[in-house]
């Protein structure tokens, strides 16, 4: 099987940008941390923040393209993609449509977050809106939304809208607590996630880029046809912007 198979979708690797890596060096240690993890691809997703300054479409190209290079001269053997977590808020349709905000790797999938506490009926409206306006919605670390995973059903009725969903790694290992694991593995389990990804802000401790512990579990739990899905099949799918 191929070393760097993983493909990681979400991701706060790229420096500078918001409250992921600090400098080039932290990227750097990111990325050889998660080569060492076995992860080949990755979809950088700076947070895109209404209220906050965030990185503009050339300046993520650029930084880019900086630590790929940067990357090259280490020979840290990953591929990197430019993306977004993009903070929902009215007219973000509009706003990728004008170009003014990334998708992932430039795919018609985008990968949208909330407010943890936010209520059904804004999370649904929005992802629908998003919907209507072409793209593919992937809800980032679902777990984390209690009014979509705690009642019956509203998972389910995202994902019959045409809606996709990640899980953080380490939610399914347990670093996030008990109750955050027994809740991302039934929700795995159900078949209502897409993706596994990182969602790492840090070269070290809890918010690393770590992910063969956790594909470890997912191989054993759920066979090695679902981990693959969930680890780097769907994530291909997204970097060729196929349907999944
Ligand atoms: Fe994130």
């Amino acid at each position: 099987m191929e070393k760097h198979r993983y493909i990681d979708i979400h991701c706060h690797a790229l420096y500078g940008v918001d409250d992921g890596s600090a400098d080039l060096e932290e990227s750097l240690a990111m990325l050889r941390m998660a080569a060492g993890e076995g992860i080949g691809k990755i979809i950088l997703t700076p947070h895109q923040k209404p209220d906050r300054r965030c990185v503009s479409m050339e300046g993520l190209q650029e930084r880019i393209k900086t630590l790929q290079e940067a990357a090259e001269g280490e020979k840290i053997p990953i591929k990197l993609y430019p993306g977004g977590e993009l903070f929902y808020r009215a007219g973000l349709g509009e706003e990728l449509e004008a170009g003014m905000l990334p998708t992932l790797a430039g795919s018609g999938y985008v990968l949208v977050e909330f407010y943890p506490q936010e209520q059904y009926p804004y999370i649904r409206d929005g992802l629908y809106r998003l919907l209507a306006a072409g793209y593919s919605p992937v809800l980032a670390h679902v777990e984390r939304y209690g009014e979509v995973c705690r009642k019956k059903g509203r998972l389910e009725e995202l994902l019959d809208m045409g809606c996709y969903c990640q899980v953080n790694t380490s939610s399914l290992t347990g670093e996030q607590g008990f109750g955050m694991k027994q809740l991302s593995w039934r929700l795995v389990k159900e078949g209502l996630v897409h993706f596994v990804a990182t969602d790492a802000h840090r070269a070290k401790g809890g918010r690393s880029p770590q992910i063969s512990k956790c594909a470890a579990m997912l191989e054993k739990r759920c066979g090695s046809d679902a981990a693959a899905r969930l680890l780097y099949e769907n994530a291909r799918k997204v970097l060729e912007d196929e349907e999944i």
